[in-house]
């Protein structure tokens, strides 16, 4: 049977930053609140003509060019987001144009923050089978267009940004193992409508509703049983581990996993600070910054971990 590997990577982050001294003149919040409650210190936020598929085409572009391949050689385009430019055409159908490729299949997911990780698992599947040798794996979110800018509880955690991947088939693993779960029994704790009519809820028009405190005892617990889950299909231990490169939804959600892993934040990437919660763009985002600055370097192996609404999570395991 073939492997799958990461070839290349590329982030896009959109240049206008919010700041939290910004957000206390817009809600009734306080930068030591969301410092403590968070880690965040900054997010990115998109320019009103800039769609998810504009984001995710940078990002692609790099990550193609990073690869060292032509965006013809792309055979497969998967993007992980929860604000789509359109409910149909996907942003993945745009970020196809985008890149000249057109006739590429092309397809979204809805899986809320672990996009990129549930992309990287339909990836790693496709080539294995031999069905696709280059697939294009976005996570690319536009969140600021989604949060409600009154709701204090939502508005200052998330962020705007994209990232991704070219996975490529290889006669060696690169993408060890993935995991992926789902329960939407818990789908009252964290969700977005889409405002068609006769699905009308307290919150009609789109934005997102989020009960965090109970959304964050689950993670946490859902989290730590997936680092488990991971290991043991691998047969490693927490020591085998260079990088966890986890969901930055909240620093202190980070530190229990870290926690579970034995690690300090020394072998952790963390961006929430500057990015905010960039859904399924924070793990490729948090990866590139880390590839840039020369911590995770070729053949480290790197544990990525996401937990979102649905509720949705999931991890893989990569020999980069
Ligand atoms: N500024 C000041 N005060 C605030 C703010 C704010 N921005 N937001 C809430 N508060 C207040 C609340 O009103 C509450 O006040 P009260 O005690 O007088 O009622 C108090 O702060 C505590 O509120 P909690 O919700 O209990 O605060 P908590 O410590 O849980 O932090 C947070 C909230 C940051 C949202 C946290 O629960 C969290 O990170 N949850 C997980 C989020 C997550 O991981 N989501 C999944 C991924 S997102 C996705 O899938 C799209």
């Amino acid at each position: 049977m073939k492997h799958s590997r990461i070839l290349g990577m590329g982030s896009y982050l959109p240049e206008k930053v919010l700041t939290n001294a910004d957000l206390e003149k817009i809600v009734e919040t306080s930068d030591q609140w969301i410092t403590e409650r968070t880690g965040i210190k900054t997010r990115h936020i998109a320019a009103d003509d800039q769609s998810a598929s504009d984001l995710g085409v940078e990002a692609a572009k790099k990550a193609i060019e990073d690869a060292g391949i032509d965006a013809k050689d792309i055979d497969m385009i998967i993007v992980g987001t929860a604000t789509p430019d359109k409910m149909f055409p996907s942003s993945a159908c745009y970020i196809g144009d985008k890149l000249g490729i057109g006739g590429v299949p092309a397809f979204d997911i809805t899986t809320a923050c672990p996009g990129f990780v549930y992309g990287l698992s339909i990836a790693d599947q496709f080539i294995k089978t031999g069905h696709r040798k280059n697939v294009l794996v976005v996570g690319t979110e536009v969140l600021s267009r989604l949060v409600n800018w009154e709701d204090r509880t939502t508005c200052v955690i998330f962020g705007d940004g994209a990232g991704a991947a070219v996975v490529t088939s290889s006669e060696e693993p690169g993408i060890l193992s993935t995991h992926i779960h789902a329960d939407g029994g818990y789908g009252d704790l964290l969700y977005c409508n889409n405002g068609l009519r006769g699905q009308l809820g307290d919150f009609p028009e789109p934005q997102i509703v989020m009960r965090g405190n109970e959304v964050f005892k689950v993670a946490v617990k859902t989290l730590s049983s997936i680092v488990d889950e991971t290991l043991e299909a691998n047969n490693m231990s927490k020591d085998d581990i260079d990088w966890l490169i986890p969901h930055q939804a909240n620093i202190r959600i980070i530190q229990a996993t870290a926690k579970k892993l034995g690690a300090g934040l020394d072998k952790v990437v963390v961006t929430v600070d500057k990015h905010g919660n960039t859904s399924s763009a924070s793990i490729p985002l948090a990866m590139c910054e880390a590839i840039a600055d020369g911590r995770i370097k070729r053949g480290d192996v790197c544990l990525l971990e996401s937990f979102g609404g649905g509720f949705t999570w999931g991890s893989a395991l990569i020999k980069y």
